[in-house]
């Protein structure tokens, strides 16, 4: 952790009082959350939740969960390619903004620690964006295994940072500065403010593949896109494929 992350860290909320500021956050901003994300990322969040999909071949047939769905960008794209989708996300605000916008999965409230499915129902979990939100991570990651039938299939993305040190000083320009500025103007400054710096709440990548492991996920494997700005981690649910 640089000096920067680590100042940051410390200034952020953890356990309860994270979660609640989270689900307040995401409940202000889920009108324009969209309209911000293509903005802020020039359409390239879409292309992400693309590529993503492709990694584990969602396909017709699957039973896929979006994890922590905000307005169900990946559900609509699972759907699309013929998956059966089902959106979870604890944001009720969130939640309304799919059903604005027609998405044709199903959807429910609930936290991702403690998801209503049962054991072995799901082959694949996709997630965008929202592992840094979470209160901890080896409880979501433990339901996951839960849920995942023996070789299911997860595809996590997330922001991240930069390894070049040079890359690294141009992103934080934009991400620590333009995005605040941009996010004030159109939406929530706080909340745009919090957006970069929640980037520390992510464990630095062999901590982070280590616990997936721990959770019993086998092939796990980490993807950077924009040179490091963002991630993806893809990765099986141990067992027999059945
Ligand atoms: C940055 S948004 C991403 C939304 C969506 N996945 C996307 O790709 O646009 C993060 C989402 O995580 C949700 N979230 C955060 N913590 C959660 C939790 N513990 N349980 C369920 N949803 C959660 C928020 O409500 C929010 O909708």
């Amino acid at each position: 952790m640089t000096a920067t992350t680590q100042r940051a860290a410390s200034t952020l909320p953890v356990g309860a009082a994270k979660r609640a500021a989270v689900q307040a956050m995401f409940d202000r901003i889920a009108p324009r959350y969209d309209v911000l994300n293509r903005l802020l990322t020039g359409g390239l969040d879409q292309r992400w939740r693309r590529i993503a999909l492709d990694a584990i071949a969602v396909g017709p047939g699957d039973a896929v969960l979006d994890l922590a769905c905000g307005t169900g960008n990946l559900a609509e794209q699972a759907i699309a390619r013929g998956a059966d989708a089902l959106g979870i996300d604890f944001a009720r605000g969130m939640l309304r903004g799919a059903q604005r916008r027609r998405v044709s999965a199903r959807f429910a409230q609930a936290d991702a620690a403690a998801l209503p499915l049962p054991d072995s129902s799901i082959d694949a979990v996709v997630c965008g964006f929202a592992l840094r939100n979470f209160t901890a991570l080896p409880p979501v990651f433990a339901e996951l295994a839960r849920v995942l039938t023996p070789g299911g299939r997860i595809a996590l993305l997330d922001v991240d940072r930069p390894p070049s040190r040079l890359v690294a000083a141009g992103h934080s320009l934009y991400f620590d500065r333009v995005v605040p500025r941009i996010g004030g103007w159109l939406s929530d400054r706080s909340a745009y403010a919090y957006l970069p710096r929640s980037t520390s709440y992510l464990p630095a990548e062999p901590a982070l593949l280590a616990m997936l492991r721990d959770a019993g996920f086998r092939d796990v494997h980490k993807r950077r896109f924009l040179l490091g700005a963002a991630q993806l981690l893809t990765a099986r649910r141990a067992g027999t494929v059945r």
